[in-house]
């Protein structure tokens, strides 16, 4: 069977990243051509994107009228690990930017031009490459305007069948109240009653929740959350009336990319075999280069992350401070975000200067080895609807510590010191420092008391299989679902 994707999003990994949608973007892909589906992706080709590095060629070009004025359109394509991207280029919207978002005011006028374009270069594709996809694959709201744009295109026979599907990475970003805007591009009113209704039709992932064939999200527990006003965002009352299109389907990861068999900026390479005595080195190095002791028995727990208000760390700080006034264990963190958290970190890392240390911003070398090298993994998220670190973690055998929702609750099992011994971390439930802090004592006297049952939990953690197989296949079967809901057949 062969279907063509094209997935539409304003990130993908290597070119542009933020957050994990561009893990996703930048490794589904590759995982669905494995099964046969011929997947293509399209981006913005922002300033920042380095050419030469990805080998980004010119493609073609073409002339977009919008209402308010005529844009030359310039495709870029590049083929990595197998995948065509093609990457636009227009001027005033995608050219000289210097991070992938700016201000609010002027991404929402960007993305809904990317919506357009994205339409745009799929016509052009089915001329100049005799390609043309059978769905869009879009994600979150800044792409989100493609299936309404499908919607409006119903009439003409080229488009009447292209199915769409849309994939929720963050329910808390909308992209809201873009009508002002919408009305300037010409794009003619969202009057669909289940947006009217709710006054919903100037948000752009509403919209696209509402439009399009099949809705999905990142893993099957925060498919469940979303429905519920706690987790919902305002819009857990639309979702509820799409729950027959609605599927989770957990993300993966590049276990070729992530794996500390082969991963070049470790110190020791390791792996389920060989871990407890080649992943030591990789501890001491961490320990070494933070300028902390180097002692191989003192616990330490690691944390990769962007610092904001999602991430729960409101929750752990308060924690890690009387965690760290009072035990033998040590910190190191790497993230960046949010100025008030920002400073809270660096002000731990200077009070505990020879216990903890604080990276800010983001560093790749920096964040593998503390996978490498770490104990314990914390990621304490209020809401999270995958999560990346915990599996890297995982897989890098240190154990997560997180909160039960979301992809954390799927992809991490609970220790269970009884007769069971089973699990693969630790979970807490409460939104309280208290119960962050209880967790961490739990975990530090099985770490100190336990050795043989940590090594056994590292084992599974490392041995739990989170490549894409399993989840790209559910995805070519809800692709099915969304062509044979056009077509009345499914795809051959
Ligand atoms: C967003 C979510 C995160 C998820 C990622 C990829 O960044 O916050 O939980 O893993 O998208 O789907």
């Amino acid at each position: 069977m062969s279907i063509n994707v094209l997935f539409t999003s304003a990130e993908a990994a290597p070119f542009a990243k933020v957050g994990g949608m561009a893990d996703v973007v930048g490794s589904l892909p590759t995982a669905l051509r494995r099964l046969g589906v011929d997947a293509r992706v399209i981006i913005p080709y922002y300033g920042f994107i380095d050419a030469e590095k990805y080998h980004i060629e010119p493609a073609f070009s073409f002339e977009f009228t919008r209402r308010t004025g005529t844009t030359d359109v310039y495709v870029f394509k590049t083929v990595y690990d197998g995948i065509p991207f093609y990457l636009v280029r227009g001027w005033p919207f995608f050219g000289d930017d210097r991070t992938t978002y700016t201000t609010w005011d002027w991404d929402v006028p960007r993305f809904l031009f990317f919506n357009q374009v994205a339409m745009a270069v799929a016509w052009e594709l089915r001329g100049r490459e005799a390609w043309f996809p059978d769905v869009f694959h879009v994600n979150d709201w800044h792409t989100g305007l493609v299936p309404f744009l499908l919607n409006e295109s119903r009439n003409d026979p080229v488009w009447a069948n292209v199915a769409s599907v849309l994939s929720i990475h963050n329910l808390a970003y909308q992209g809201d109240h873009v009508g002002g805007w919408l009305w300037e591009l010409g794009i003619p009113g969202r009057n669909h009653p289940d947006l009217v209704y709710r006054g919903l039709s100037d948000n752009l992932l509403a919209t696209a929740i509402v439009y399009s064939d099949i809705v999905s999200t990142v893993s099957p527990r925060y498919a469940t959350e979303i429905q519920y006003p706690y987790m919902g965002y305002g819009l857990d009352g639309l979702i509820r009336t799409r729950i027959n299109d609605l599927h989770g389907i957990l993300n993966g990861l590049d276990t070729e990319l992530w794996n500390p068999e082969t991963d070049p900026l470790l110190v020791s390479n390791y792996n389920i075999e060989n871990f407890a005595e080649k992943r030591l080195p990789n501890k001491r190095q961490l320990q070494l280069d933070a300028g902390l002791e180097v002692r191989d028995n003192i616990p330490v727990i690691g944390i990769v992350s962007r610092l904001v208000e999602q991430k729960g760390f409101d929750l752990a700080l308060p924690a890690l401070r009387l965690l760290l006034a009072d035990s033998e264990v040590q910190l190191i963190a790497l993230g960046s975000g949010d100025p008030k958290l920002d400073y809270e970190f660096w002000r731990l890392g200077k009070d505990f200067w020879w216990k903890a240390k604080v990276y800010q911003g983001y560093n790749a070398a920096i964040a593998q080895r503390i996978y490498a090298g770490s104990d314990i993994f914390l990621m304490p998220s209020h809401y999270e609807p995958c999560g990346i670190g915990q599996m890297i973690a995982m897989r890098y055998g240190s154990l997560p510590l997180v909160r039960e929702t979301g992809g954390l609750a799927d992809t991490v099992e609970n220790y269970d010191n009884g007769l069971a011994d089973q699990g693969t971390g630790f979970v807490f439930q409460w939104e309280q420092p208290s119960a962050v802090l209880g967790t961490l004592r739990w975990t530090l006297s099985t770490y100190a008391n336990q050795p043989k049952a940590w090594q056994r939990m590292q084992k599974r953690a490392m041995e739990v299989d989170l490549s894409w197989d399993k989840s790209a296949q559910k995805y070519i079967d809800i692709y099915q679902k969304a062509i044979f809901k056009r077509r009345g057949e499914f795809a051959k």
